[in-house]
């Protein structure tokens, strides 16, 4: 087991040092572009001021005979573009594949310094983040990068899930996390074609009436990724990283796509991937905390500064737990409040530039 003294150390001579506590921005979409299209290269600018995340993908949906146009055309665009304070983050190619080592290399030594995150896809366990947090510190030192750049893993085989505890706490580096229901369901072997979402398949049914029993029986559909999102949360929160949903892969389905946004945002998700501008608009209304439940929390937090005893407000009861609860809420909309002045009048929030360090306690 390696030394806990040497966790905040880097691992390559000249690189920078790792960074203890994962900084946290808007971070409610991470939105996929395909930077092989000129197109994108040149509407990036555009699109990231629409969105918290722009990801320059690499991987999956970009074929082979354009994967090295789409690592040209990111790098291309994030020297050419101001992106302001959306974050730039890149998938790159899986581990295992022919691209991943010219994928690494040529990011960090080209655009090192305004890349956030690189995406890992397809963590099986702990050696695949050790191995990209090695070559990412030599990287760094031979390109003079200043800012550890911090790794994402797409949770997305079934060996990851077993793993998802050793995965979160593997590095100093490891921001985050996504679930990637379309890997793992093919990874498990479960028997669907969709990406994410429920399944007509997948469903609870009411008793049989006994003096009835042929009489039709309520059905509902079920979450088949609760279990995993779930377990990715607890990995997440208890390593102090930040977990996200994944792909959501009907586009024309906006009302699903919003119901399974909502549930990962109520499990403790702090953003979603957005595949299409529609789903920017749906992440950003799912994933900034709803107006009335604000303005509940920061009655609860003036009501009780310190956080202690027992009240009843507004015929509530309220304890040091739901004013930890209250304080989740007010932080993050604090935060997004210094990002989005509708949200800040919709949440009778001053701007004053306290938020973003403030909601960083969010991660415990
Ligand atoms: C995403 O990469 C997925 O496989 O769902
Ligand atoms: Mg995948």
């Amino acid at each position: 087991m390696r030394n806990p003294r040497d966790f905040a150390k880097p691992l390559a001579i000249g690189a920078p040092d790792p960074v203890l506590e994962v900084p946290f921005r808007p971070s409610r979409m991470i939105h996929f572009l395909d930077f092989s299209n000129e197109k994108m290269v040149a509407k990036a600018a555009d699109i990231a001021a629409k969105a918290d995340i722009l990801l320059g993908n690499l991987e999956d949906a970009i074929s082979v005979d354009r994967k090295q146009a789409a690592r040209e055309g990111l790098i291309r665009a994030a020297k050419q573009s101001d992106f302001g304070e959306t974050q730039l983050w890149s998938r790159v190619n899986s581990l295992e594949s022919p691209w991943v080592l010219d994928d690494l290399t040529e990011l960090v030594g080209e655009i090192g310094d305004r890349l956030d995150v690189i995406m890992v896809p397809k963590v099986e366990g702990a050696w695949d983040i050790h191995y990209v947090d090695r070559l990412l510190a030599q990287l760094e030192a031979k390109a003079g990068v200043a800012r550890p750049i911090g790794i994402h893993a797409i949770l997305e085989t079934a060996q990851g899930v077993v793993n998802v505890e050793q995965i979160a706490t593997a590095s100093p580096r490891m921001q985050g996390m996504s679930l990637g229901p379309a890997d793992l369901a093919a990874s498990r072997r479960m028997k669907t074609t969709r990406v994410g979402g429920g399944h007509p398949g997948y469903q609870v049914i009411d008793d049989p009436d006994p003096d009835q029993p042929d009489a039709p029986r309520r059905t509902a559909q079920q979450d088949p990724w609760h279990y995993t999102l779930a377990r990715m949360v607890d990995a997440c929160a208890s390593a102090g990283i930040l977990p996200f949903y994944g792909p959501f892969g009907d586009i024309k389905d906006t009302a699903g796509c919003e119901a399974q946004f909502r549930a990962a945002f109520l499990l403790g998700c702090v953003g979603t991937w957005s595949l299409h501008p529609a789903q920017i608009e749906i992440a950003k209304k799912v994933f900034s905390p709803p107006v009335d439940e604000v303005l509940f929390a920061k009655k609860v937090i003036e009501a009780i500064p310190d956080g202690r005893g027992v009240h009843m407000i507004d015929g509530k009861m309220q304890d040091d737990a739901t004013w930890k609860q209250c304080k989740v809420m007010v932080e993050l909309a604090e935060m997004l409040a210094e990002k989005d002045p509708e949200l800040a009048e919709a949440y009778e929030l001053s701007t004053n530039g306290s938020g973003a360090s403030d909601a960083r306690s969010e991660l415990g």
